[in-house]
């Protein structure tokens, strides 16, 4: 029998792989029982995990009436916009709203904005390195890892510098917990959002800039997008785009100011060990722990005795399947070797998924860390952990894995 899941848990959240491991020495899939009474299957092999991913049956669209009852309000209204982007929904809308982004993200477009990356990096070092002068110690996600992805997306949407701030607020406002803050901060912060988006796309509509947003409103008008649509894909792109990147520079610094030995290798070795110590925390940190859930159409048979009846819901742990030991050995080692090009190679990891919905900011998401990392450490050779490790919080959940914290002062 297989205990309850509780992702609030503190010690599941800092470490879930015993668990995971128990379920996948079970069979392709497991009916886990939840905490709050229901149940869902959660995939943890790695072949399973791309068999699922790539299977039409598992589909993204969320049951009607999904999420949580309330009165209704602007705060309520700006969260309902979401619901409406990429992520959630199947072919042939998702074939659609997916060929108007991939057609703005060309993998020109995003190399043309490692200079403006470079700058933001450089500007936020030099505040962390403000920091650690005046008070001795600073958090390394409050001051960088959180703060650049967001930028970048900014960057990406065509916002003002004027106006970065405010995003950046707003963003860390609605990715707290709601206790967390004063009352009301969270609700506002998600209104506040919600008209900047829907005034940013007027904006953008009336003079385009060169940024990708505004290729993506100029073609979606063209494409037949709808603004909700359009709205819905601005929030998912800041979304999808801040809180993963976030908690993959978060979890690389971590690694690296653990692993010192892997940290003076990437500095002996240039932008090709950077790249591998980047892969390599998308393997054992995987960003993203679990896709977003999917919904069985009809009864699926996985194998293995694994039969999911239609209408359950289906979580794909690509945490899980990252460390599978049948395709990456010692799994639970931080080795970026295995992602050196002159290396055997390892498995390519699942963390930016599979698939129809595989990641679209890939190339984006991996830029900012290969450009972040080397410029930060070579800024503050003297960088060390302040707290210990064992004891760091993580982020509670299912869908994003990271560390909370990562305090840092100089040796
Ligand atoms: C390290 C950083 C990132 C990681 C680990 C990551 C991971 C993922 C994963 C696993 C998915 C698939 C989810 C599923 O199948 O349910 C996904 C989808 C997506 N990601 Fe990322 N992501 C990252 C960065 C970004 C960035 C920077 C952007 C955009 C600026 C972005 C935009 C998207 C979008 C739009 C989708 C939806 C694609 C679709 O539904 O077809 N991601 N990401």
């Amino acid at each position: 029998m297989l205990d309850h899941l509780n992702p609030a848990d503190p010690g599941f959240a800092r470490d879930p792989y015993p668990y995971y491991a128990r379920l996948r020495a079970q069979g392709p899939a497991a009916r886990v029982p939840l905490t709050n009474g229901t149940h869902a299957w959660l995939v943890t092999g790695y072949d399973q995990a791309r068999a699922v991913l790539s299977d039409p049956r598992f589909s993204n669209v969320p049951p009607q009436g999904a999420g949580r009852p309330g009165p209704d309000s602007p705060a309520r209204r700006a969260r309902g916009c979401l619901a409406r982007h990429m992520l959630n929904s199947d072919a042939p809308d998702h074939t659609r709203l997916r060929r108007l982004t991939t057609a703005a993200f060309t993998p020109r477009r995003v190399d043309a904005l490692r200079p403006r990356i470079e700058h933001l990096a450089d500007g936020l070092v030099t505040e962390l390195a403000g920091e650690l002068d005046r008070h001795g110690t600073a958090d390394l996600v409050d001051a960088f890892a959180f703060p650049l992805p967001v930028l970048v997306i900014g960057e990406v949407l065509g916002v003002p510098e004027a106006d970065r701030a405010d995003l950046r607020e707003w963003t860390y406002r609605v990715g707290s917990p709601a206790d967390a803050l004063e009352p009301g901060a969270v609700d506002e912060a998600w209104t506040r959002l919600h008209a900047y988006f829907t005034q940013l796309i007027g904006h953008k509509r009336e003079s385009p800039g060169d940024d990708l947003f505004s290729t993506l409103v100029h073609d979606a008008s063209e494409g037949g997008l709808d603004d909700g649509e359009l709205l819905a894909m601005a929030f998912l792109l800041l979304f999808a785009g801040y809180e993963t990147t976030m908690n993959l520079l978060a979890s690389a610094t971590l690694m690296l100011l653990t692993h010192e030995e892997e940290l003076d290798a990437a500095r002996r070795g240039g932008p090709g060990r950077w790249a591998a110590v980047v892969e390599e925390t998308l393997r054992h940190g995987s960003p993203l722990e679990g896709t977003t859930w999917r919904r069985t159409t009809e009864r699926v048979d996985l194998g293995g005795g694994a039969v999911i009846p239609a209408e359950d819901s289906v979580l794909v742990v690509l945490a899980a399947a990252n460390r599978d030991p049948g395709h990456f050995p010692a799994p639970d080692d931080f080795q970026p070797a295995r992602y050196l090009p002159e290396g055997r190679r390892a498995a390519p990891h699942l963390a930016f998924g599979h698939g129809s919905h595989f990641c679209l900011g890939s190339r984006l998401g991996r830029l900012e860390a290969a450009v972040a990392l080397p410029r930060l450490f070579d800024a503050l050779p003297g960088l060390a952990l302040a707290a210990d490790p064992a004891e760091l919080p993580y982020r509670p959940g299912l869908l994003v894995r990271g560390p909370r914290r990562v305090p840092v002062r100089r040796r």
